[in-house]
């Protein structure tokens, strides 16, 4: 068959800007904290944040607060009818009598304006008790400080596997964790409406879990409380779990108070208060045949998980899951940890562990390489799954053959050899400066490890007039989820995309959601809206069989038509073959109306063929995998470290792209995030046994650096892979929200390459991560100054 007898029905396939492009370009795209303004009576909310990183609160005293013009009330432990906690866990006091973080919310100023809750806030009497605090990732370590499960994924015998190795090397990695810095940063708005309902308006990637937290918080059933998000200004993973309690405290206020509770952090309070990607430590061991396959690898990771677990658990889960990579490990025992430190409560980061599984194997690989003697991307392409190989985890590769066609097809688009060549006689002409080229592959696994969430719902109500409303369970973030679901509805039931609206994301219309995470979005949501269109399209077209017939009858001279033969496409309704014969849509529905036809449909989508044993780490759990890889030149000042980036090549696989102006955005987007992350972005805590200890050093744009147009590639070329249908998938698509952020890992590799340009071939190549201009500095310093001879 070939691909044009498989293609999707449009508008799904076209290029088209995002549902809100103009919305967003032209500011009237509405956001969460803009829709206070529409409420009478509005009360504003303002944190106490805690000086220490762990203490106890010896007293509060809210009364100095109400004495500030204003102020109407300052909420506690006290007013907390439910349970005061608002993680998943149980782990996460609300209204804490311990300071679990320095900046941690110990109560919430309500006040008639912001300024005046700030005050108030500023005015409450909070009196601690300070206690020994953990700050970073080693001392946790030392003092044995560790949380939750700690899961091993384990294959083979790692000891066999040594004794097979030609080559053993052993090492240690430390990397650097990740601010979201979305534009929006965390707002809730809650009312209690005129039946009584709490109604929450939530930047949450997570409706169902916030409306969950509230209710519980509130002490009432789900039922008392809906949770609504219209869209968010950008959540990557940290408004998966983050919103939760400050949905609980806008909610708590509006029932004491009976008046609308508007609560949105400012960047400093963000950035204080919320969790971060996680840094990781990793200690290894690995073993290569002569050939350079891996023979087996032995490693503990241990990430930081700050104050409370939080998502932590599935984070580690999906990092044991990526340790793999592209590549066949015979052998293999990775253990997880999660440290228990006194900082904010690292969350999820889009890859979701996924990138810091990643970043040690291609860690190790880059370090190896000059001890094996082969080049980078020929060590790794050696160890690349072969079609039959499973996981670690017991998960077939399935397409394994596409790694080493992206692969080729990449090196040949980027002219990676010939431009290898020209940097080496660049390289050797040029004292001060010298470049470096990489490629790194990516195989990422689509599904939420926990299978209980691989299911969405969706509502699509058809008209009488013709036209189409959906809902379905996805939050957008600015990832075209919408205008991805707007193209699968109007290409289930044939209709210009025009016809259809898209209401939004709330738990009273679609109830038990999933996060919208996992980049899973589209091919839950995506599955249930077809589910739900298709269910009415079979109404209709029983309908339009019967309403056809006359037409049929007389210029065709058929019996009758079947309804399976019915065709719906661009808004016309016609038996197939015949589309001349055809009948409006809207006549259709008006005449199905007073049949008395169900016009509307509830949509359901559960993937398939998934299982996983959380305990053992075996199964499998993605429905499928997405690959990608990506070719990164970099050029690096030998006197600075600072570098630039001067060309970017990709080739990536989002199977037949549902929107594919929507996933050219989302690689771009995610290569640069994923370049920050690598190069850029480093959080920094005070350290220090002074009063500051435990303090975010970094707290604004001013000290924390992230990629701006300055730092985009020079030369940024993305290419879709062709013909890469993913069959049992909606329109035989591919997730690509996450996987693009771990191509980034080539730009690392690259500046490894130039590091390593400025002393003799042969050694090994330390490089920090975050490889900032310092630190590449401090390693091209090392390879200059390193004698000719390898080391180990
Ligand atoms: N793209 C934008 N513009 N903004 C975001 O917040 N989040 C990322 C990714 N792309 C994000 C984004 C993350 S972490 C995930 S899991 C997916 O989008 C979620 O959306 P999807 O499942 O619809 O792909
Ligand atoms: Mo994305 S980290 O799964 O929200």
């Amino acid at each position: 068959m070939t691909r044009s007898e498989w293609a999707a029905p449009p508008p799904v396939g076209l290029p088209l800007p995002h549902e809100s492009a103009a919305l967003h370009v032209t500011g009237h795209a509405l956001y969460t904290d803009d829709l206070g303004v529409r409420l009478q009576g509005l009360l504003h909310a303002w944190p106490v944040q805690a000086p220490h990183a762990h203490a106890r609160i010896t007293r509060l005293d809210p009364a100095p607060a109400l004495a500030v013009a204003g102020v109407v009330r300052v909420l506690t432990a006290a007013d907390v009818t439910g349970e005061n906690d608002s993680g998943v866990k149980h782990d996460e006091p609300l209204f804490p009598s311990e300071v679990m973080y320095h900046g941690q919310a110990v109560c919430w100023v309500l006040a008639e304006s912001l300024e005046a809750a700030r005050l108030g806030a500023n005015a409450v009497l909070v009196e601690y008790e300070p206690l020994p605090a953990l700050i970073t990732l080693t001392e946790a370590i030392a003092a044995e400080s560790f949380q939750g499960a700690q899961p091993t994924v384990c294959r083979g015998i790692v000891s066999l596997g040594f004794q097979e190795a030609k080559h053993v090397y052993e090492g240690e990695f430390e990397f650097g964790g990740q601010e979201h810095f979305y534009l929006e940063t965390n707002a809730a708005l809650a009312h209690v409406d005129e039946s009584g309902q709490v109604f929450i308006q939530s930047s949450t990637q997570h409706p169902t879990e916030t409306q969950e937290i509230t209710a519980h918080v509130l002490g009432v059933p789900s039922n008392h409380v809906t949770v609504q998000c219209l869209r968010m200004g950008g959540g990557f993973g940290g408004k998966e779990m983050q919103p939760h309690g400050y949905a609980a405290v806008a909610a708590l206020g509006a029932v004491i108070t009976g008046r609308p509770v508007r609560l949105r952090l400012n960047r400093t309070q963000d950035i204080t208060l919320t969790g971060k990607r996680h840094p990781f430590h990793a200690k290894w061991k690995v073993g290569f045949d002569e050939a350079g396959k891996i023979t087996a690898l032995e490693a503990t990771l241990t990430s930081d998980g700050g104050w409370s677990l939080d998502l932590s658990e599935p984070v580690m889960a999906r990092a044991l899951c990526h340790i793999d990579n592209a590549y066949y490990i015979p052998h293999l025992e990775v253990t997880g940890r999660v440290a228990k430190t006194n900082k904010t409560s690292q969350t999820a980061f889009r890859g979701f562990g996924g990138p810091q599984g990643m970043l040690v194997i291609e860690d190790i690989l880059g370090r190896c390489a000059p001890l094996l003697g082969l080049e980078p991307h020929d060590l790794r392409q050696r160890n690349f799954y072969q079609p039959e190989q499973a996981t670690p985890y017991g998960q077939p590769v399935r397409h394994a053959e596409r790694l080493q066609d992206i692969w080729d097809g990449l090196l040949r688009r980027s002219d990676f050899e010939s431009r290898l060549a020209d940097i080496r006689a660049f390289n050797a002409a040029q004292p001060n400066k010298k470049r470096g080229l990489a490629i790194t592959p990516v195989k990422f696994g689509i599904s939420f490890n926990f299978t209980s969430y691989n299911q969405a719902g969706a509502l699509v109500h058809v008209y009488k007039d013709g036209s189409v409303l959906i809902n379905h369970g996805g939050t957008e973030m600015g990832q075209g989820l919408h205008t991805k679901m707007l193209q699968v509805a109007a290409a289930a039931l044939g209709l210009p995309l025009g016809c259809v609206r898209l209401a939004p994301t709330r738990t009273d219309k679609v109830p038990n959601t999933s996060a919208t995470a996992a980049s899973s979005g589209a091919d839950l949501n995506g599955g249930a809206i077809k589910d739900a269109c298709e269910q009415i399209k079979a109404r209709l077209a029983g309908v339009a069989a019967g309403s056809l017939l006359p037409l049929i009858k007389q210029k065709v001279g058929a019996l009758g038509i079947h309804p399976e033969d019915v065709r719906f496409e661009n808004g016309q309704v016609f038996p197939v073959g015949h589309p001349d014969l055809g009948l409006s849509f809207k006549q259709v529905v008006h005449d199905a109306y007073h049949l008395r036809t169900q016009l509307w449909a509830a949509g359901y989508y559960r993937t398939p063929d998934l299982h996983w044993n959380r305990e053992k780490m075996w199964g499998e759990p993605f429905k499928y995998f997405a690959y990608g890889a990506s070719v990164s030149e970099v050029e690096v000042c030998g006197f600075t470290g600072a570098y630039n980036l001067r060309r970017v090549d990709i080739l990536h696989d989002v199977g037949d792209s549902l929107s594919p102006l929507i996933d050219l955005g989302q690689i771009e987007g995610g290569f640069v995030q994923g370049a920050g992350w690598l190069t850029l972005e480093d959080l920094r805590w005070d350290e220090s046994n002074g009063p500051n200890r435990g303090r975010l050093a970094t707290q604004a744009a001013s000290t924390y650096k992230l990629p701006s147009f300055s730092e985009m590639p020079e030369v940024f070329n993305v290419t879709l892979l062709e013909r890469a249908t993913e069959s049992g998938v909606v329109y035989g698509s591919k997730a690509v929200g996450e996987p693009p952020l771990m191509l980034a890992i080539s730009v690392r590799e690259a500046l490894r390459a130039a590091c390593a340009a400025f002393g003799p071939t042969d050694r090994t190549q330390v490089l920090a991560s975050p490889a900032t201009p310092e630190a590449v500095y401090w390693a091209l310093e090392a390879a200059r100054s390193s004698v000719p001879e390898a080391t180990p």
